[in-house]
């Protein structure tokens, strides 16, 4: 039986999308024999298959792309909300993706994204696509699963921005700030945060106070130190704007002039201690460059088990890893819904234990 599976990366890039397209076209090829699999590689997500962007990939164009980072495929955000309203231009677009799936003669399609992939993935499904989802994002946030690929290599390169930020901060005697990404989950603060040996971490879970931000930095300037690094998780907000809606809060932001609480609390550091601030924002290079080796292993283990999926024609799934266990979750039971950090996470509790705040 001759199969012909499209793969598609949605959504921001992350390290780990080559090498999960390399592991699903391995195993592909090793499970199935190169003459009963044809890929079909889609550019720029589901831009690519609203406009049937498509080309036939031999497997050749698998190799040497598993330390490459960014996705050979191109990805582009493709909001959700927007995929069933029909704009402007006329299009149609769910209509002309089933269209693209049919005029390319596809057995399944791999997507793989983030939350708002599997939103669009769930769609397709429901409307009759043989569908199965991959994990990505740097956030970690996709619900059913306790790892997304991308995760980690970012944790490592936050890591590194932390470190990096202790000299600067002890020479000075400054507060340092790193602001993380991570979306509206704080899975990246928190890791880097306890990686990077972080005295304070503030992450969206867990709305901070400022005064006890600035009791914790006065507390180490009494005990000797002088300097402190506070990772701050870019969607992070205090007590007061967790009362709001976000469009109170953004509004509120706005009317004060500020661009990021990050900026906001770098300065109220500095206006009530008296410590001079600054804030370091990484950004963009947490999503750049090779992947880690766990991302690698990660990539390859999703990549065998889709794979897996195609062969068993179990459709509308997502890879998942749940303990140490590679396996799949329904799209029905996933998209839509997100991994926040429960405050009772042991990783908040390990960081508490040693006397980090979370400035709660
Ligand atoms: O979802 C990944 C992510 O990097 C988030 O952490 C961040 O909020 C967002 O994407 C940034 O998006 P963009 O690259 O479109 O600016």
């Amino acid at each position: 039986m001759k199969r012909r599976i499209g793969i598609l990366t949605s959504g921001g890039d992350c390290p780990g999308l080559n090498a999960t397209i390399r592991g699903v076209a391995k195993a592909c090829y090793e499970r199935f024999g190169e003459d009963n699999i044809e890929i079909v590689g889609i550019s720029n997500g589901y831009y690519g298959l609203i406009n049937n962007l498509c080309k036939d990939m031999s497997p050749s164009s698998f190799s040497g792309i598993l330390t490459q980072g960014g996705t050979i495929f191109g990805t582009k955000r493709q909001p959700f909300k927007m995929m069933q309203v029909i704009g402007d231009d006329n299009v149609d677009k769910v209509k002309n993706m089933k269209e693209t799936y049919k005029k390319q003669k596809l057995d399944c399609l791999l997507t793989l994204g983030g939350n708002g992939t599997h939103k669009t993935s769930k769609l397709l499904s429901d409307e009759g696509l043989n569908v199965i989802g991959l994990p990505k994002t740097i956030d970690n946030d996709i619900y059913g699963t306790d790892v997304t690929f991308g995760f980690h290599t970012a944790v490592d390169i936050a890591t590194e921005a932390i470190d990096r930020l202790h000299t600067t901060a002890a020479s000075h005697s400054r507060i340092l700030l790193c602001e993380i990404m991570g979306n509206k989950a704080g899975w990246l603060t928190l890791n880097s945060g306890i990686a990077g040996g972080a005295d304070i971490i503030l992450i969206p879970e867990i709305p901070y106070d400022i005064d006890k931000v600035c009791d914790a930095v006065m507390h180490r300037s009494a005990s000797g130190k002088a300097f402190s690094i506070i990772a701050v998780a870019e969607g992070c907000f205090d007590v007061n704007e967790a009362k709001m809606k976000k469009k109170e809060r953004a509004a509120k932001r706005a009317e004060a002039g500020i661009t990021t609480a990050t900026n906001r609390i770098a300065a109220q550091i500095q206006a009530n201690t008296g410590i001079e601030s600054r804030v370091c924002v990484p950004g963009h290079m947490l999503r750049g460059g090779a992947p880690s080796a766990y991302d690698r292993v990660l990539a390859t283990q999703f990549g065998v088990h889709a794979a897996w999926l195609i062969a068993q024609e179990k459709y509308g799934r997502t890879v998942a890893k749940i303990g140490n266990k590679i396996t799949s979750n329904k799209l029905s039971e996933i998209a839509g819904k997100t991994k926040f950090v429960d405050t009772e996470n042991h990783l908040v509790i390990t960081a508490k234990d040693i006397g980090v705040s979370f400035g709660d």
